[in-house]
């Protein structure tokens, strides 16, 4: 019998709910609260990808609590063909999963009035679909970048009008995200709310603040404010490549930081987008490592990101829900860069901008279903404490060539033994891997939770 006293509750204030809730609240709850979390997917990633590649992808994303992915698409001619795919593979995943087009305007042309029809196709083949985003009673189409469009029209806003509001059937709501001063959206009409890419990471040395995400509302008058959430960014290419060598500082937990300004202000935040589910280049996926990548692979291989995805699961559903899932299971939520800083290394790519800017440290974030002595160790060097039920952050600086592990112990009980395979800090690097590895603990459940499936 599948009843656990956490379940009976669940299941008895469903049943409150039921009974003191009206019907219309109970459909917009269902509809996430209107709000929404989706994470951004680079098509530009899937060369090899057949549906049902989407489908597990689809599937994974799912049931982490996310629900739509932003399909990144550029001008490669097999691409709308991956898309097609997408839109075929989520039809089959049941069709709660959602999916709407992001225009890369780094890769997709917007010079001349011609340069719109690809984007017009692409809206009118998917806009309609059962299983296209639907946001504020319209299909919402988004971008990267695009600020410097015109389509041979006389201005930005024009520009865009002109791309996609003109002719598009039906009417969407056009979310961009353009690299633009915010205070320039009161007069761009063209958009029915913005993007803001950048306000992910702090873009020095600071700690991130919502200031940049208010310079985003208050200029947008009530117009949807998609606010961007992500792990890490560290990209790694030569000057005979993409000439793109640089971090961003993840310090202080900035994910988990990141996801719990969202939720304190989550009455000014209609979305939110994880950036991102697969771009590897720039290390900040948090979907397995699949498809093709771009020529990523010396600072991604064996650095899996999925130990994310569970933090995902439960800060996702506070954020549409409104209040915290609590916490039944012991997890710890380890991370952080295998070499100090400061170490140097015959690496031809040289040190990434910034690498001065962040610790050597593990970040550690901690679920607890009740008080418990938690320790990150790593060698000889080591913190505890002792932590609530609930979540906390802790983090342990690292010095020296260690294995980082932890623990959770309750009086003579050790709930928690962690020793995650490959968590080994060296002090000789062979090359400027900046790129974060991620272990997260298995739930520590009592039998009868997982017989139900419980916990997140
Ligand atoms: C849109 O659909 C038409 C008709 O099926 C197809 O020829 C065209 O390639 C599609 N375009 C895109 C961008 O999906
Ligand atoms: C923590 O470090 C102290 C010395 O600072 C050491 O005595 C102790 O054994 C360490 N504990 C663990 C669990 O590594």
């Amino acid at each position: 019998m599948c009843i656990t006293i956490a379940r009976l509750f669940f299941v008895l204030s469903a049943i409150v709910s039921l009974v003191t809730t009206p019907a219309s609240a109970r459909i917009s709850r269902r509809a996430g609260n209107g709000k929404a979390v989706v994470a951004h997917f680079m098509v530009g990633n899937t060369y090899p990808y057949g549906v049902s590649d989407w489908l597990r992808d689809i599937q994974l994303a799912a049931s982490k609590g996310i629900d739509a992915f932003a399909l990144n698409l550029g001008r490669d001619p097999w691409q709308p063909a991956r898309i097609a795919d997408a839109f075929t593979a989520a039809k089959s995943a049941g069709g709660n999963f959602k999916l709407f087009l992001s225009f890369d305007m780094t890769s997709l042309p917007c010079v001349s009035p011609g340069d719109a029809n690809l984007i017009q196709q692409y809206m009118a083949n998917y806009t309609t679909l059962p299983t296209y985003f639907v946001f504020k009673g319209k299909p919402l189409v988004s971008t990267f970048a695009g600020e410097y469009c015109t389509f041979g029209q006389g201005g930005l806003d024009a520009a865009w009008n002109y791309a996609i509001k003109s002719r598009s059937i039906p009417a969407v709501n056009f979310v961009p995200s353009f690299f633009v001063d915010p205070s320039q959206y009161p007069s761009l009409r063209s958009v029915d709310g913005a993007f803001n890419w950048n306000g992910a990471w702090p873009m020095g040395g600071n700690d991130l603040d919502f200031s940049s995400d208010q310079g985003y509302i208050s200029n947008l008058g009530g117009r949807i404010y998609m606010a961007p959430v992500s792990p890490w960014f560290f990209a790694h290419y030569g000057p005979n490549s993409y000439n793109k060598n640089w971090i961003y500082r993840p310090d202080n937990w900035l994910f988990a930081a990141r996801w719990e300004m969202l939720f304190d202000h989550r009455s000014a935040v209609d979305i939110v987008q994880i950036i991102s589910w697969n771009d590897y280049g720039e290390s900040h996926y948090v979907g397995p490592i699949e498809g093709a990548q771009p020529m990523s692979e010396s600072w991604v291989n064996g650095f899996d990101h999925q130990g994310w995805l569970d933090l995902i699961s439960y800060y996702a559903s506070a954020f549409t829900a409104g209040v915290y899932p609590s916490i039944i299971s012991d997890r710890m939520f380890l991370w952080g860069r295998l070499a100090p800083r400061a170490a140097n290394t015959n690496d031809l790519v040289g040190k990434p901008t910034r690498w001065d800017l962040t610790e050597d440290t593990v970040w550690g974030v901690v679920h607890l279903a009740s008080p418990a002595l938690v320790t990150i160790a790593c060698g000889t060097s080591n913190i505890s404490y002792n932590l609530p039920k609930g979540r906390s952050k802790m983090k342990l600086p690292l010095t020296k060539d260690c294995d980082v592990t932890g623990r959770i112990v309750r009086g003579k009980t050790v709930a928690v033994d962690f020793r995650p395979t490959n968590y080994h800090f060296t002090t000789r690097p062979t090359s400027y891997n900046f790129n974060a590895f991620v272990a997260a603990s298995v739930p520590s459940r009592t039998r009868a939770d997982l017989d139900c499936g419980m916990g997140y």
